[in-house]
């Protein structure tokens, strides 16, 4: 797995930057990425922002007066770029986006198990999203124009009452940089940022890293382990009944049969794999695949010859025991198969490897290729998947 993009640590290197940094505190880093130039432009970016299959927000500000609007976006909606105080978020781009998937790979020395997306915004003189935290890792790049930055700890998390967005009430900055084309600000988690464009066309890519809460992942492993449950389970009986007890009080019998269900519940470590495994890969609700309508025949040829590649948006982990693509576990026999593990790593395989498939893998690969999951490698892709710029409004 390489990404074209290779990220300059200027005096340090990236163990350093993981050891001291990663987690901890901000970075900034001039030049992380010398002449890096938008991977689209503000055309395009703004065509994102109207499709459906594409999360976007528009935020604008006057004062003290905020105003928040949700995607689809079209054009005609947007305010003109000389008017000051707006900016437009558009999520999730290295999902559409081929160039800012490739770009996202340059991070990972992170696990994908934490990668969010890459979103992109664009704003106009003086535009931003005002100051606050995210429970985000996030690297800050700036792709176009100029961002001015205050950043520093929150001691006081209080919030603006009333706003659309969550804005801190009493932020005090430690510090203020102001970044240029190809700067990086790196920022742990709940670190305060309030980034402000000088100037028109500021445009600054976020890659986020989240971190599922513990509560959010305990509801998944209680969805999964009722659906295990299956049959239903024993029925309620009731204990023997007395005559005069008052109609409408709830019978402890009953309380006490809800909390034996909990306790036949036993989850082992493989549970928990199997929900993080299908949880952190399942795609995001926007997100859909165009199947390929070729023949398998026509595909399994085209994968011999130039191999096979993840689809953009498939998401792929893997633990000793199981693979996970797509929010699905692979059966029996593929959980062992170090080939999809392969696959995983790099987001490709290449035709030698794809040779070396046997029967099971190939027939799975070419199941994944039907679905757009994966996609035969050099060929072309079928109409109506994504280059920027289809837009809708
Ligand atoms: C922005 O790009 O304007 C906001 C990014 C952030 O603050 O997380
Ligand atoms: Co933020």
């Amino acid at each position: 797995m390489m990404s074209t993009y290779a990220i300059h640590w200027g005096e340090l290197d990236l163990p350093r930057f993981l050891r001291d940094y990663w987690q901890r505190r901000p970075l900034l880093l001039r030049q992380a990425l010398p002449g890096f130039r938008p991977l689209l432009t503000r055309t395009q970016l703004f065509a994102l922002a109207a499709r459906d299959d594409v999360e976007s927000r528009l935020l604008q500000h006057s004062g003290r007066r905020w105003q928040l609007d949700h995607g689809p976006i079209p054009r005609r909606r947007l305010p003109p770029v000389t008017q000051a105080r707006w900016t437009l978020l558009v999520q999730g781009v290295n999902l559409h986006v081929d160039a800012a998937s490739e770009l996202v790979q340059a991070f990972r020395f992170i696990p994908d198990a934490r990668l969010d997306d890459l979103m992109i915004s664009w704003a106009s003189d003086g535009g931003g999203v005002g100051p606050h935290q995210d429970a985000y890792d996030v690297f800050l790049l700036q792709a176009a124009g100029r961002r001015r930055w205050r950043i520093g700890p929150v001691a006081d998390p209080t919030l603006q009452p009333g706003k659309p967005v969550k804005l801190l009430s009493h932020f005090e900055p430690e510090e203020e940089i102001v970044v240029e084309p190809g700067d990086m600000l790196y920022l742990p988690p709940q670190w305060g940022h309030d980034g402000i464009a000088v100037g028109a066309d500021c445009m600054t890519y976020s890659i986020g890293f989240r971190a599922p809460p513990q509560d959010e992942l305990l509801k998944e492993v209680l969805w999964h382990l009722a659906d295990a449950q299956g049959d239903g389970g024993p029925i309620y009986a009731d204990p023997p009944l007395r005559p005069g007890e008052p109609p409408a009080l709830l019978p402890k019998a009953m309380v006490r049969f809800a909390a034996q269900a909990f306790s036949r519940l036993r989850p082992d470590a493989a549970v928990f794999e199997t929900v993080l495994g299908e949880y952190l890969t399942e795609p995001k609700p926007e997100v859909w695949f165009d199947a390929d309508p070729r023949p398998a025949a026509e595909l399994r040829a085209t994968c011999r010859r130039g191999g096979v590649r993840l689809d953009r948006r498939s998401r792929m982990l893997y633990t000793a025991q199981a693979v996970f693509i797509n929010g699905e576990t692979v059966e029996q026999p593929l959980s062992g198969s170090a080939l999809l593990r392969t696959l995983a790593d790099q987001r490709a395989l290449d035709a030698g490897q794809f040779a070396a498939a046997n029967a099971a893998e190939r027939a799975l690969l070419l199941d994944w290729c039907a679905q757009g999951w994966l996609r035969p490698d050099g060929a072309d892709v079928p109409a109506g998947s994504g280059a920027p710029g289809r837009g809708d409004g």
